[in-house]
Parts: structure tokens; C-alpha cells; sequence
């Protein structure tokens, strides 16, 4: 069953009010249901009532005063239909639902000892008979009931307004929402937890009591979630005017959890992994995503609940710009630069791929069959790159009035993306027309630059021409509006005025490209410049210009932003792998060495950019900018840069491994945390110099580690090294050690699985191993999905890994679609790859699709990647 935007149909009723007893009992639990509907006055006549329910046990219908017999109405295909013939009435019913056999995470299900929920984006049907659309909002009042014993913490959104003692050692506890909201919204958990609280005085003086819950394994993990909280309330106040709204505030943390977190109102439920961190078990880049991922669920009290969407093809109205928030507010904390390098890299890494792939879409898909599958990173962060362009466009002053204007307008509304866009247009009289084009049509568009320089007249000549290819469904695009954000640089990097005769705004420094072709002319320049364009990767393109050996030195060495010059110096690193994935055999260029050199040897670069800069780029994305991609020749020519790379400058490596070590005590921040990657990179290249200093000099390291962030960067250089006793003894050591830490575990299988070797039967072993568990997505993550995405391991190594993941998608898709489901993703590249991975990989997905009984979230995927 295929959902279209343009059927989009306001509901028939509404529900004004909503009133929930859940009831928790050992087997099942019981949800009582109080709907007070309204008719939508614009409807004529009285439409049959259709209320989304999956797996309802029916216990009573009741419509008023009326109990309903079961020929009053009827349950099928997840809908249950009574006629209310009125205009205003209430709907009760009594179910009975099962949380412990629930191992979708989708709905209410337990998690370890505890009962949680997860309803985005239709999971509150699984909970009790709705109109489960984001459109109808209504004000929650909840009851939980439950033993008093095995639940002594009964949470739901909003305030807490009663709780007591019931017979047969029960009890309850009631919450009320003032703010109506969707069911997607609704959070219920029920458990033993350990409460860890703090405070927040927001802006306009009231007190918000915060409070993050966990069980008693994971409680000691929390300060650091609670300190990025409070920085997260107090950025919004300060960089959107963005005031929390209840008294209190909670978190709880669940070991089962199918994604990172979801932003309940007043009640976020995170992953664990998402929320939990301690120095001693995390790392730098895990401090890194908590902090963005906790700021991400709290950004959603506006930008998603105040304001939420008017259906689901409205997603990147709320997630796209909430990650622009959540990466705005991570780059003014700590590097921006930084930031910027490393959520592009991942754009390119996730996002690229899949818009040149079989599911793109656009960031407003036109239809979908499971909406599950549309939380992909093309609506979530090229969602953010369309918001970003938007700023970059306006600039910082009419953004903000325009996001101003958005929150007061659509306050307490579901919203639509052309309701935001409209804002913008209000606020600055900019025609977005043609700009939403981005919202529409899939695929990442290439502009190709070619440039002339005329002495005489001192004329530079940039002639933009952007194309798109084809994806599926839409053969022809049409030109997209273009932010190019650019410089003019002098030989020795010096920016220059610029006078043009294209639309070039000279207080943002952006030219805007709306044609297929654009030819802008500079003038008054006396040498030819060299261009710096798309600086800051102002539009998520790929781009093509063909730069003199020089221009590209300039650049990669002298560029004045940052992201620029990494991204010139990576573009230099990615031509030497594919003259070396062409023939292996081909001369490193001398440039490399240069460009080494300079960069090791600049005292104005801060090490994290400095560790970005030389770092390779990751196979995620140089696969992306491979066509056919050859697994293995690309492998050893990425592998033999490396080597190169280490060889050459083995001396430099030792000495960074040397002076970069600290043993002051753990500190996160931006310089510590750039000096602890700069430490890692060089002793990865040490250890890939191959010599034994650096890999015992690396296990010392790990040995001695009080951190993890050191003990990662010991850890994970001896097991790129080809010493395989030694990493086996190393991760024998460290599953000893961190057995009883749910985070560490799940690290272990990661590793274990990251290995350059790891094949199906270790994969296979690791399953069976005591640590693993089927039920709970972040193990089979760990160990699939770092399998999956182990590149070497994977597509270079035995062509079976293709069988194996088929066989383990369709055995996860019983147990849990939505995980199951993001795997297929793993082998629907199989065009790009030569045959012989491409052929095995497309018999894979002809094995999932000719499975009885697979759920819409993996079928509607790897059908679409056969067809
Ligand atoms: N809204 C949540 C977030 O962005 C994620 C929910 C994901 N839901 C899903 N069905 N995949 O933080
Ligand atoms: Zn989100």
C-alpha cells in the first residue's frame, strides 16, 4: 500500500482530549482508553470513525453510554471502523497488549527491566485504537499502574499531578500534558531506575527540575548528558529566543533502543549509547555524539513539538532543521571548522550514496509504503543542508526573524514545509520558488566549473553548469538554486575584492547559480586569481573543475577557510588513489609528500583539523566517487597511499606519538579532544610504518590507557597492524576487563567485527558469543553493522558476506523490521560494484525478496534496489 503526499486529506474527527489507564500486570498489560472527539466541522454528514490499531486485544468498545457488540463494529487490517453518527462523543476502549513479546521496539516493550516506548512514527497504534496521525493533537492525561516493587518509577509526558498506593503492593502515577500533541509524541515507562537530578533557570526566571533516569548498571553514567542539557536550554534561549515550556524536563535511558533517541514531550527516551558517557568508556567522538544527539531531542521542543508536522512527508520539516540546530549549537561550542569537515564527510558518506542509489528520494519524499524507511540521512541531513543554504542565502539576521516568525505563527500547529519556507519569504521578500525545488527533487546535482582568465582586460571568467542525473522516477531534473559562497585568492592565498557581474551578494560572499549554465565575469584583477568555491560546503554538490597542479598547492596549503583547504587536500589525496586503483603500480606524486609536510609543519592549523586534513578519506566516501567500483583494487590503493604516507614520514609519526601523549586527567573539550585525535592518526601511520616501536609503543598505550579515547587509540592501531596474536590477545584482554559495562560490550563486538580480517565465520562465532543478543539493535549493529560497513573485511573480502547479511536480514526481520530493514541498504549499491561483487550482491537481494512473509520495511527497500 503505497501513501502519496498529494492524497493528504484533513482527518474527519479530532481528538480534543485524551485520557489513558495503563494498567501493567506480568503478562500483559491493559490500556483504557478515553477519546473525547470532535467531528471537523467542515465535513458534511456523519463519515464511519477509523481508529489505527495493531495487535488490540479487545476488551470493550464503547461509544458515550453505549457498550458496543462486536457486530457494532469491525477490526481489520490495523483499522477498527464504528459509526459515531454525531458530532461530538466520546470513544472508550479497553485492550490488551503484550510489551514482553513486543521485540519490534516499536509501540510499549520492555527493555532489560524496565517498560518503555517508542511511538514515532506509528507506533502508538500498537499501543491502544487512534487516529495515529500527526495532525491530531490532543491533551494528555496518563494513569500507570503497576507493581510497586518491579516498577517503582511510573513516568509520562508532562507535569506529575498525583501518585499512591493500590491494593496488592500496586501503585500509580498521573501525568498531564498541557500542550496538545500527537500521538507520536506520547512516552510511557514503567521501572526500577535511578533518578539523577539538577536544575535549570531559564531566561525568563523559572525553575525547571531536570531529571535523567537509568537502571542501576548504566546510573553512573549520566553527569555529562546533564551538563550538555543544560548548555543545550541555555543555547536555544540565546541563539533562537527558545524557552522550555513544562516544569520539568526528563531522559531515560533504555538498553533496547531502535535508533538514537526520540524527543517525547518532557519525556525523551534515548539508546543508551546515545546518552550515556563516563571517561572511562567513552570516547572523545561518543562525547561528541551525546552531546549533539541530547542537544538534538531537546532543539525538537520547538522545532518539532511546539511546532510539529502536518503528516509524515513533512519529516525534514522537523528533523532537517533541528539538525541544522543541534549543528549549529555543536559547532559554536566547541570548533566549527571541525564540525563542518566532519558532518560533510557524512553527507557524503550516507547521504551521497543514497541518492545515487535505488531508494533516493527526495527530502520531502512524494510516497512511501513504510515511513520508517524515510528516516534516512537525504531527510536528515541534506534536509539540514537545504536549511543551511537558506541561512547562507539570507544571512544570520533574516533567518533568525524568519525562524522568529515560524515558532509564533505555527505555535501549537502541525506545520507544513511551505509554511516555513513562507516565513523566510515574509521576512527578507526573497522568492524561494525555484529554491524549493530542493525539496522535491532527489538526486545530488554536479556543477561543473570551468574558468579563463583574459590579461588584457584583466577579466576572470567562471562558467558554472549544473546537471543531475536521472533517479528513479523523476528522468529530468530541472536547475536548482545554487549557493556558492566563494573567494577570489591571490598566489600567496590573499583574498581579493570582488566586482562581477553575476548575482553575488558581497556581505555573505555568496553567488547564486539558477540556470543550467551560469557565466559570471570579475573583473579588475591583474593576474588570474585562484578560486575558492563552495567554501564551507555551501550546497550539498559534488563539483568538477579541473585545477592546475598549483592552484590546487595554493589552495590545500594557503586557503583562508579551513574547510576548503582540507577539502582541497583530500581532493589531491582521492586523484592518487584512483591513479593507483587504475594501476597499482603508478608513482606516487610528490605532491603528497608536500602537502604532508606543510600541513605537520603549520602552527596555525589546531590539531583536530590538522588530524582531518591527513587523515585518508574513509572508504564510505571514496566508494561514492567510484563507478565501477572495484572493491579489492580500491582497497590496496588506499591501503598503499597509507603506506606511503607512513613510511615516508615514520620519524614525524613517532614524534607526534611521543609529544601528543598526555597523562593529565581526562578533559572533554575542543583542544583536548583535537590533541587526542592528532595523537591517534599518527600512531595509526606509525604502526602502518610497519615497525615494531610503534606497535608495542601502541599496546603500552592501550595497556596504560585511563581513558578511552586513549585506550582506542592504542587499541585500534594494533589491530590495523597484521599482528594478529596480538590483537587477539589485546581484545581477549579487553572483554575481560569490561565484560559487566553494556557500552564497552557493545564496543568490543564492534571492534571485533571493524577487523581487516573478520570474516562469516567469525561473524558467525561472535553471534553465538555470550555477549550477543538478537533482540537488541545496538549489539547487531556492532557486529553487522560494523561488519557491513568494514569495508576491506566486507566487499573486499569473500563475495559469501553477501549471502551471509541476506540471511541475517531475513532472520532479523521477523524479530525486528526497522532494524532489519536498514541493512538492506548494505546491497542495494550492487550496480556501481564490478561484477564480481555486484552479480553475488544482486543474488542476495533475489534471495530476501523471494521470502515468504517480509515485512513492508525490507521489502519495499530491496525491491526497489531490484527494480
Ligand atoms: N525523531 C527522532 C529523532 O530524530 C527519531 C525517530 C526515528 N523514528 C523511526 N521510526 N526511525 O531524534
Ligand atoms: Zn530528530
Amino acid at each position: 500500500r503505497t501513501i502519496r503526499l498529494k492524497d493528504y486529506k484533513k482527518p474527519d474527527y479530532t481528538i480534543k482530549k485524551t485520557d489513558l489507564t495503563i494498567q501493567i500486570f506480568e503478562n500483559y498489560t491493559q490500556v483504557e482508553s478515553t477519546l473525547h472527539m470532535h467531528k471537523n466541522p467542515e465535513v458534511v454528514g456523519f463519515p464511519v470513525l477509523q481508529l489505527n490499531g495493531i495487535d488490540q486485544q479487545i476488551q470493550q468498545i464503547q461509544l458515550d453510554e453505549l457498550v458496543l457488540t462486536e457486530s457494532d463494529y469491525q477490526y481489520e487490517d490495523e483499522l477498527l471502523t464504528v459509526q459515531p453518527g454525531k458530532d461530538e462523543f466520546v470513544f472508550k476502549s479497553i485492550t490488551h497488549i503484550k510489551p514482553n513479546e513486543n521485540t519490534s521496539l516499536e509501540g510499549l516493550y520492555q527493555s532489560g527491566t524496565m517498560i518503555c516506548s517508542q511511538c514515532e512514527a506509528e507506533g502508538f497504534r500498537k499501543i491502544t485504537f487512534y487516529l495515529d496521525r500527526p495532525d491530531v493533537m490532543s491533551v494528555f492525561t496518563t494513569r500507570i499502574e503497576a507493581d510497586a516493587k518491579q516498577y517503582p518509577i511510573l513516568l509520562s509526558n508532562g507535569n506529575p499531578v498525583e501518585q499512591g498506593e493500590l491494593a496488592g503492593g500496586r501503585h500509580f502515577a498521573t501525568w498531564h500534558d498541557p500542550f496538545p500533541k500527537p500521538s507520536y509524541l506520547f512516552a510511557a515507562v514503567a521501572g526500577d531506575l535511578v533518578r539523577h537530578d539538577d536544575v535549570f533557570v531559564t531566561q525568563s526566571g523559572r525553575e525547571v527540575s531536570l531529571r535523567i533516569f537509568a537502571e542501576a548498571h548504566n546510573a553512573h553514567k549520566t553527569d555529562f548528558a546533564l551538563d550538555s542539557l543544560k548548555r543545550s536550554m541555555a543555547w536555544d534561549e540565546k541563539r533562537y529566543g527558545r524557552e522550555y515550556d513544562l516544569d520539568i524536563f526528563m531522559i531515560v535511558a533504555s538498553d533496547f533502543f531502535n535508533m538514537g533517541a526520540m524527543e517525547n514531550k518532557g519525556l525523551n527516551i534515548f539508546n543508551s549509547a546515545a546518552v550515556l558517557a563516563s571517561p572511562e568508556t567513552s570516547s572523545d567522538d561518543r562525547f561528541d555524539r551525546i552531546e549533539a544527539i541530547v542537544a538534538h531531542e531537546y532543539f525538537h521542543n520547538w522545532s518539532g513539538n511546539r511546532v510539529t508536522c502536518r503528516d509524515w512527508f513533512q519529516l525534514t520539516l522537523k528533523e532537517g532543521l533541528t539538525v541544522y540546530r543541534d549543528s549549529q549549537f555543536t559547532a559554536d561550542t566547541h570548533n566549527a571548522t571541525v564540525k563542518r569537515i566532519s558532518d560533510v564527510d557524512m553527507l557524503k558518506a550516507a547521504q551521497f550514496s543514497e541518492d545515487a542509489g535505488p531508494n533516493a528520494h527526495p527530502i520531502q519524499p512524494q510516497e512511501y509504503v513504510e515511513i520508517n524507511n524515510f528516516y534516512t540521512a537525504t531527510v536528515y541531513e541534506k534536509g539540514a543542508e537545504v536549511i543551511g543554504m537558506i541561512h547562507t542565502i539570507l544571512g544570520e539576521a533574516l533567518f533568525r526573524q524568519g525562524t522568529d516568525l515560524y515558532f509564533e505563527t505555527f505555535d501549537g500547529q502541525a506545520a507544513t514545509t511551505d509554511d516555513f519556507i513562507g516565513c523566510m519569504e515574509k521576512v527578507s521578500g526573497h522568492d524561494f520558488t525555484q529554491f524549493k525545488r530542493w525539496y522535491v527533487q532527489a538526486g545530488t546535482p554536479n556543477v561543473a566549473v570551468e574558468e579563463s582568465f583574459d590579461a588584457n582586460a584583466g577579466q576572470y571568467k567562471l562558467t558554472f553548469t549544473q546537471s543531475c542525473r536521472p533517479t528513479p522516477n523523476q528522468p529530468e531534473k530541472r536547475p536548482f538554486v545554487i549557493p556558492v559562497k566563494m573567494a577570489l585568492l591571490s598566489e600567496q592565498g590573499k583574498e581579493l575584492p570582488i566586482s562581477c557581474d553575476g548575482d553575488f551578494n558581497s556581505d555573505t560572499s555568496v553567488l547564486l547559480l539558477k540556470e543550467a549554465t551560469t557565466v559570471v565575469t570579475f573583473s579588475g584583477l591583474n593576474a588570474k586569481p585562484v578560486a575558492s568555491l563552495f567554501r564551507d560546503f555551501s550546497a550539498p554538490v559534488t563539483v568538477d573543475m579541473a585545477l592546475s597542479d598549483q592552484d590546487q598547492m595554493t589552495l590545500a596549503t594557503k586557503d583562508s577557510n579551513a574547510f576548503n583547504r582540507t577539502n582541497a587536500l583530500q581532493s589531491v589525496f582521492v586523484e592518487v588513489i584512483r591513479k593507483l586503483n587504475a594501476d597499482i603500480d603508478s608513482a606516487i606524486p610528490e605532491s603528497v609528500d608536500e602537502l604532508i609536510k606543510a600541513t605537520l609543519g603549520d602552527g596555525s592549523l589546531v590539531d583536530a583539523v590538522k588530524a582531518q586534513m591527513i587523515t585518508l578519506p574513509s572508504f564510505a566516501v571514496l566508494r561514492t566517487m567510484f563507478s565501477p567500483i572495484n572493491a579489492q583494487a580500491l582497497a590496496f590503493a588506499r591501503e598503499k597511499l597509507k603506506r606511503h604516507i607512513a613510511v615516508t614520514f615514520a620519524e614525524q609519526w613517532q614524534q607526534l606519538a611521543n609529544s601528543l601523549a598526555s597523562a593529565q586527567p581526562y578533559e572533554f573539550n575542543a583542544a583536548e579532544a583535537g590533541r587526542r585525535a592528532l595523537h591517534g592518526t599518527a600512531i595509526s601511520y606509525w604502526v602502518s610504518s610497519g615497525q615494531v616501536e610503534a606497535i608495542n609503543f601502541a599496546e603500552a598505550l592501550y595497556r596504560a590507557a585511563e581513558n578511552q579515547s586513549d585506550r582506542l587509540n592504542g587499541l585500534q592501531a594494533v589491530l590495523s597492524s597484521d599482528d594478529q596474536e596480538r590483537s587477539e590477545k589485546l581484545l581477549t584482554h579487553y572483554y575481560r576487563q569490561w565484560k559487566d559495562d553494556t557500552q564497552m560490550v557493545e564496543t568490543w563486538l564492534a571492534l571485533n567485527a571493524g577487523q581487516k580480517s573478520f570474516d562469516v565465520a567469525q561473524a558467525n562465532a561472535l553471534m553465538a558469543h555470550e555477549a550477543f543478543d538478537l533482540t537488541n539493535p545496538n549489539k547487531v549493529r556492532s557486529v553487522l553493522g560494523a561488519f557491513a560497513s568494514n569495508f576491506e573485511a566486507f566487499h573486499a573480502g569473500e563475495v559469501g558476506n553477501y549471502q551471509f547479511i541476506a540471511e541475517q536480514i531475513v532472520k532479523l526481520d521477523q524479530v525486528n523490521p526497522q532494524v532489519a530493514a536498514r541493512f538492506t541498504k548494505v546491497l542495494e549499491s550492487w550496480r556501481v560494484f564490478t561484477e564480481d561483487r555486484g552479480v553475488p550482491m544482486k543474488q542476495a537481494l533475489e534471495m530476501i525478496v523471494s521470502t515468504d512473509g517480509l515485512s513492508p520495511d525490507v521489502s519495499e527497500l530491496a525491491m526497489n534496489a531490484l527494480k
